[in-house]
């Protein structure tokens, strides 16, 4: 049975929210990336975006997947962007299960709009700005987030069901 979830999906799909539940049900320990990499460097999001440029913060995601990969039942809420980056996806293929929150650009912006102040890739825009963005990233990104061994509704509510089918399914690979 695989031993690490690996949950990825756009900003604001709840990977976080969903992460912390599927940890509490299965027992396993519940690791946010983007917070994982905030504390080894000491810094935000924002300001590692601001002072090193995105590619180090992509540089930093790639380190972390391979660090988390190497520790046993956990479960990994990863940014948004990281399996679109660098070989990530398939790294976290290798070393775990993959499970896609999906939720389509509409719903996201909704959750989006009043968050976007710490996302550094949302926050200079205006909200229509920022609609169109979602949609186009989403659209790039979708290939690459479908590559997931398991595709979720974003929407829905983590119970005993969706569980079992995510253990289900790392216990079958
Ligand atoms: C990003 C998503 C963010 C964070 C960074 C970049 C992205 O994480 O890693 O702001 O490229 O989509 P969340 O998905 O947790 O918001």
């Amino acid at each position: 049975m695989h031993s690490r979830i690996f949950l990825i999906g756009f900003m604001g799909s709840g990977k976080t929210t969903h992460g912390q539940k599927i940890a509490r049900m299965t027992g396993y320990e519940f690791i946010d990336m983007d917070r994982w990499i905030t504390e080894k460097e000491g810094a935000s999001i924002p300001e590692i975006f601001k002072v090193h440029g995105e590619s180090h913060f992509r540089e930093l995601e790639t380190i972390a997947i391979k660090e988390l990969g190497h520790r046993d039942k956990i479960v990994i809420a990863t940014g948004g962007g990281a399996p679109c980056h660098n070989n990530n996806m398939e790294i976290m293929k290798n070393s775990g299960l993959t499970v896609y929150l999906k939720m389509n650009s509409e719903e996201l912006y909704n959750r989006l709009v009043h968050s976007k102040n710490e996302r550094p890739l949302l926050r200079d825009k205006t909200d229509e700005e920022m609609r169109s963005y979602i949609e186009e990233l989403l659209k790039e990104r979708e290939p690459c987030y479908s590559q997931a061994d398991m595709v979720i509704d974003g929407l829905y509510q983590v119970d005993e069901r969706i569980v079992n089918a995510i253990q289900r399914k790392a216990n079958s690979q």
